[in-house]
């Protein structure tokens, strides 16, 4: 590590403590606190991790400022044009881009786990017809840890291994039929002939009455927000993830609760948020108003799609779908009025004070329910695709995380506000 350190002093009793800093490879340093209670009885205190590094990674890397979005190194720019999602997902879990050998074999791997055990079909049998698809992700991929009991040694690398292909092979499959179950349609076998995007498009909207063809546009834009999607460092769901997985449960139960976490608007769930919000705008000439109420602070609207912790300026993920957006309608006939006020709500929001001062710019979220709409997902799978997308970073970090010995439990502490110490009092003493 290094010799560099930081003084913290108290005002109140002169103590000093000096505390380690450690440099990454680029980006902010980290002071090390963790000897912090021992040494003078002091928490520190960062709701919502404004300025709190979690964990050490070598996985992802985001300069917020710049807008910059690495995977492994690559520039997200160069992985969306050239790479494939499963390149993707190998580069995130190994580290490296596969040579064609060690990638022929990684697509065997997935191709293979692509069936989920027959039993977990009854599952869905469970939930109502009108349950929302998150939810079943969240109880069906749960309980996948039901039915492979025989990767679930979380200190055996190769269960490790055989999880998290699995996880990657069976999501398609799992996503899919959470529709299927809604529309009362059903369920369709993977076909393990196709790519893996080809495949969860079939699973989709095909029906074994007939064949699918698969439309070689939205297969292209589907990979690419697969790819956009699939690792953004210690985000919410991801750090759940670390968290559950800190305890030593089973890698299905932390992908649940990471799928539990993303659900939320604020994370995941705003692609959702952000096509009823455009849905509800309804034409140009209600925008002015839209960004007036996001404006007022007695208001608690906000611009969905808009804002980040960690950018502070375009979030590469949405310029890439931004641009991808015109390329897709177009090449599909689609004419989505919703697209015009996306872009006049855009450009409006960047113009006014309030976001530039607070460097509020479109998230990934923004565009991407457009291209979800265009080739035909309803708009309660939007957080599911989302899943489908992330799930490789989410196990990557898991991954990550069981493999560095040591791991503790994942444990903070508070700032206490509560009552001091009193005493019991009986119901019958007590003043109402
Ligand atoms: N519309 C209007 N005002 C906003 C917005 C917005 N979308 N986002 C932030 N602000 C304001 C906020 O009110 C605050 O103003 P003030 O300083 O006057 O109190 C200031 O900007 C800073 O906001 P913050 O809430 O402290 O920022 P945060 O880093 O805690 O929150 C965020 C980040 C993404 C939760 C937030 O920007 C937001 O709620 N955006 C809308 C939901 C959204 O699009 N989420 C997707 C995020 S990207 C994908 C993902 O993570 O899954």
């Amino acid at each position: 590590m290094s010799n560099e350190h930081a003084t913290l002093s108290f005002s109140d009793s002169g103590k000093q403590v000096e505390l380690p800093v450690y440099k990454g490879s680029i980006g902010p340093s980290v002071v090390d606190i963790r000897k912090l209670y021992k040494d003078t009885d002091h928490f520190t205190f960062d709701p919502g991790f404004l300025s709190t590094a979690s964990c050490e990674s070598k996985i992802t890397y985001i300069d917020g400022e710049k807008g910059v979005l690495l995977y492994r190194g690559y520039p997200i720019e160069q992985l969306a044009q050239h790479s494939s999602h499963l390149e993707v997902c190998y580069l995130l879990l190994y580290g490296e881009l596969p040579t064609k050998d060690e990638f022929d074999q990684f697509q065997r791997s997935i191709t293979m786990h692509t069936m989920v055990h027959e039993g977990l079909k009854n599952f869905y049998n469970g939930f109502r017809r009108d349950a929302h698809p998150m939810a079943i992700m969240v109880g069906v991929v749960g309980a996948l840890s039901a039915f492979y009991h025989d990767s679930l040694d979380i200190h055996n690398p190769e269960h490790r291994e055989v999880s998290a292909h699995r996880l990657i092979a069976k999501m398609p499959t799992i996503a899919a039929w959470s529709y299927k179950f809604a529309q009362g349609q059903p369920f369709l076998y993977p076909d393990n002939r196709l790519g893996y995007v080809e495949n969860f498009l079939r699973l989709m909207f095909g029906v074994p009455a007939q064949d699918y063809e698969v439309n070689p546009v939205v297969a292209k834009a589907l990979e690419r927000l697969f790819i956009l999607h699939a690792d953004h460092e210690q985000n919410a769901s991801t750090s759940t993830v670390r968290l559950a997985g800190s305890s030593g449960a089973n890698p299905f139960a932390c992908i649940s609760a990471g799928i539990g976490t993303l659900w939320g608007p604020a994370h995941g769930g705003a692609n959702e948020a952000v096509l009823k919000m455009l849905a509800e705008i309804g034409s140009v000439g209600n925008i002015e108003n839209c960004i007036r109420r996001s404006e007022n602070p007695d208001d608690p609207f906000r611009l969905m799609g808009f804002g980040h912790r960690v950018y502070k300026n375009y979030d590469p993920r949405a310029k890439i779908i931004r641009e991808s957006c015109h390329d897709v309608l177009n090449a599909l006939g689609v004419d989505d009025p919703m697209l015009e006020v996306a872009l006049r709500l855009e450009e409006k929001a960047l113009k006014e004070d309030y976001f530039i001062s607070r460097k509020l710019y479109p998230n990934v979220d923004f565009y991407s329910g457009i291209i979800l709409k265009a080739i035909g997902i309803p708009i309660n799978m939007f957080t599911v695709m989302f899943a489908l997308g992330r799930t490789v970073g989410w196990i990557a970090h898991w991954m990550e995380m069981i493999k560095e010995p040591n791991t503790p439990i994942g444990r903070p502490r508070q700032l206490y506000t509560g009552p001091t110490p009193r005493d019991y009092v009986p119901v019958a003493r007590r003043k109402g």
